[in-house]
């Protein structure tokens, strides 16, 4: 069963569980992209959004959906991970949807994790996303701590494309694909949340009872820096899809 709220500025959609998550979230980025061939998307990496990418791929075997004239830009990169690496988001992205669809390579793009200079690297990536018009459809997870992208607590509700600092207990939460903790990268870059709340519309998707605080937090009370993804309660069209476990 389904349940559709509507908190504050946010349409909460909650499922009973993470296939339906999946494909729910899989019919609002399929119905977007069927209503604009040349949609722009943001795109999100982590457990979370595996089950859709896989919906997204199986319409696209099907012959249902086309991303041929599809342009993507990833929310974020681990810094020093090349794009060949197995835990870099390129890999994830290459390995989890883009190998699997019609989609050209070309137009997807993921922040560079080894740019000789990160700072202007990340702002030719904020131009990139101004000349592709924005973005017209971003999917988002969020973190145990209410992070969104990698914009950790603290992180301001204008801050942009940038290098951060992870913290511990991202660091913890995604040990889980490397093989060692030490192996996870202490740095990245991220879209900011000034550049997430750009994108026309939002779908964050939550699921797992880890998730449960986070989304609480996100959804009441007032947007404050301690859980970045309560921003988004300042965007117009944004829903949250989350499952039992996370509600
Ligand atoms: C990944 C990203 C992160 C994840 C979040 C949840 O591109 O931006 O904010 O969405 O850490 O990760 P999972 O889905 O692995 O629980």
């Amino acid at each position: 069963m389904t349940e559709i709220k509507k908190i504050g500025t946010i349409k909460l959609i909650i499922c009973d569980d993470l296939k339906n998550t999946a494909k729910h979230g899989a019919k609002i980025f399929a119905e977007a992209i069927r209503k604009k061939s040349d949609l722009v998307l943001g795109l999100a990496t982590g457990g979370t959004p595996v089950e859709l990418y896989k919906e997204l791929i199986r319409m696209n075997k099907e012959g249902a959906l086309s991303f041929r004239q599809v342009n993507s830009f990833n929310l974020d990169e681990y810094l020093g991970l090349a794009g060949d690496h197995p835990q870099s988001y390129r890999y994830f992205m290459n390995k989890n949807l883009f190998d699997h669809i019609d989609i050209e390579k070309s137009n997807t793009h993921v922040p560079d994790g080894t740019s000789e200079n990160p700072d202007i690297s990340c702002k030719q990536y904020e131009e990139s996303i101004k000349e592709a018009n924005g973005i017209d459809l971003q999917l988002l997870g969020i973190g145990s701590n209410g992070h969104i992208a990698f914009n950790e607590p603290g992180s301001s509700l204008t801050s942009r494309t940038r290098v951060v600092d992870l913290k511990e207990n991202t660091i913890n939460d995604n040990a889980r694909f490397f093989s060692n903790k030490s192996e996870v990268p202490k740095k990245a870059v991220t879209m900011g949340i000034g550049t997430i709340l750009e994108a026309k519309k939002i779908v964050l998707i939550a699921t797992g009872a880890n998730k449960k605080d986070a989304v609480s937090k996100s959804l009441n009370g007032k947007p404050n820096p301690n859980i970045p993804a309560s921003f988004l309660q300042n965007h117009p069209d944004c829903t949250f899809i989350i499952d039992n476990e996370a509600s």
